[in-house]
């Protein structure tokens, strides 16, 4: 069943947001509309301006005309706006959270506890960035002196996924806006209206009209206008690694940068000195977690011989605790898949992983939710590496259990997948904790835990999990660029 299937009926008594343009909210030049879904019923909750190049063009036109001035200013100015921001995020933080749940499935109890509370960190965090992007001075030969000034980049388009719609909005605009830069973003058509509500307070905070735009539409055409557009000067994507690799392709025409934060295959190695209980949570948290719709997802789970029984026997009875059901209840600690599309894609995973593994545990979804894109914790043991459900990205709660004998072979199993995003390492032996974190090709690498993350440490993939990083001084490298000056002395 599509999207497009399910069609319900139009809802006229829900709001419909506008892109947001220059400062203000307006109705896409088209006049068009598109419908945001609660995924936990398939109700319609929301309409949204469909935006199109035109529209596309307008922002960008918009954030261009804002940036002399923005650039201009002082980093203390620029961050003093951010802080503002900070604040009203954190005073709408409940609203933000409910936003966020209602559109995105995410349980309300996750929504209030990380993603309100870290998006605030992360507009903190890259307001005191705004006073620390400075370059060198270089000590050449000759009668010069050579300085390198680091400059904001220009307009920044920055296109996010559905998984994290607030914090993904705030880690792609925080770090630009404090480095000078001017942004348009698109959010993803399936959740946007945190994103746009945070529109709402950018407005509110002061940060002048045209320094951030949200253009709220669909990716082959308000996405793609975006890249297409030849006065961006750089794309900052997180998404799949299929739309990835077509927006890298398609930015050469214009010669412009991408960063690229993609998708992930990400291993947990748990070794035969492991606490079984530590290992069971942090595999069932990094497998569960966001319905396991998280890109760093640790969907393949390597458990040495000697205790796969046991630490298996655990996961499934956390799995089996996993309350799926409304996200908005706060006892809920699974809630639905985004769409009907994407649950029918996990449900073709389980499919195939039927027919390539043995089943160790399968959630059945209760009766009442089922207008709802539910799908429970799934367990997969004897998953051979080369198995579909063990190459490929499912984004659901799906876990595929694969045995090891030895270190050498974890990590030549671990590292033998396309992706190169995370991996976690159970282990009491410090020696072999470097050891794994060295040899493994990921771009974040946890011991003794699963998915910690924060503005201050850069975050990025290894191999087809994408280029680029995120967060602390590497973004702020990312999102300027380096000019030479050189001053003749004699
Ligand atoms: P997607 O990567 O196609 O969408 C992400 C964003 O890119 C959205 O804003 C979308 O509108 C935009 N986009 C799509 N096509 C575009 C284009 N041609 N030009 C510019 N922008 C474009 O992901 P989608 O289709 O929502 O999900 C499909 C699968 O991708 C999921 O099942 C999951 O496996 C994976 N995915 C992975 C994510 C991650 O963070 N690792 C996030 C979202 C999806
Ligand atoms: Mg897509």
């Amino acid at each position: 069943m599509s999207e497009a299937q399910l069609k319900p009926a139009p809802a006229p008594n829900v709001e419909t947001w506008g892109a947001f343009i220059n400062g203000e909210f307006r109705p896409a030049a088209s006049g068009k509309t598109f419908p945001t879904f609660n995924p936990g019923d398939g109700e319609i909750i929301g309409y949204l301006a469909e935006c199109d190049e035109e529209d596309v063009d307008s922002a960008v036109r918009a954030a261009q005309a804002a940036l002399p001035a923005w650039r201009k200013r002082t980093g203390a100015s620029r961050a003093k706006l951010l802080i503002k921001l900070a604040q009203l995020v954190e005073a709408n933080g409940g609203k933000l959270a409910e936003l966020e749940s209602l559109n995105a499935g995410k349980p309300i109890r996750d929504s209030k506890a990380i993603d309100a509370v870290t998006a605030i960190d992360a507009l903190e965090y890259f307001a005191g960035m705004a006073t620390k992007v400075q370059g060198d001075t270089i000590p050449v030969p000759g009668p010069y002196i050579n300085m390198t000034l680091r400059e904001p980049l220009g307009v920044v388009g920055a296109i996010i996924p559905w998984n994290y719609p607030l914090l993904q909005a705030v880690w792609k605009i925080a770090p630009a806006i404090a480095a000078g830069n001017t942004v348009v973003i698109k959010p993803a058509e399936q959740a946007c209206l945190s994103v746009m509500y945070l529109g709402k307070l950018i407005a509110e905070s002061g940060i002048p009209a045209g320094v951030v735009n949200i253009v709220p539409g669909y990716g082959a055409a308000a996405g793609a206008a975006l890249v297409a557009h030849h006065v961006v000067a750089k794309v900052m994507f997180t998404g799949s690694t299929v739309t990835g690799k077509r927006i890298a392709a398609e930015a050469a025409a214009t010669l412009k940068p991408v960063g690229l934060e993609l998708g992930g295959k990400s291993a947990v190695l748990v070794f035969e000195d492991a606490p079984v209980d530590q290992a069971a949570q942090v595999a069932a948290m990094s497998i569960f977690s966001n319905q396991g719709q998280v890109c760093t997802a640790g969907s393949r789970l390597f458990l040495h011989e000697s205790l796969h029984d046991k630490v298996l026997e655990k996961v499934v009875d956390i799995a089996k605790r996993v309350k799926l059901g409304n996200q908005m209840d706060p006892a809920t600690t699974m809630g639905p898949l985004i769409s009907a599309r994407q649950k029918e894609r996990v449900e073709g995973y389980i499919k195939s992983g039927k027919s390539d593994a043995t089943l160790a545990y399968e959630a059945q979804v209760p009766k009442e939710l089922h207008k709802g894109f539910y799908v429970g914790p799934t367990i997969f043991d004897g998953v051979s590496n080369s198995a579909t459900i063990a190459r490929e990205e499912i984004f659901g709660p799906v876990l595929s259990v694969l045995r090891f004998k030895d270190e050498g072979e974890a990590l030549a199993l671990a590292n033998d997948n396309p992706y190169g995003l995370a991996a976690s390492i159970i282990t009491r032996d410090v020696g072999r904790a470097m050891r794994a974190g060295q040899a493994l090709e990921a771009g974040n690498v946890w011991v003794n835990t699963w998915g910690a993350v924060s503005s201050m440490a850069p975050y990025g993939g290894y191999k087809q999990s994408g280029y680029g990083r995120e967060m602390g001084f590497a973004v702020m490298r990312e999102l300027t660029q380096e000019k030479s000056l050189w001053v003749g002395v004699r």
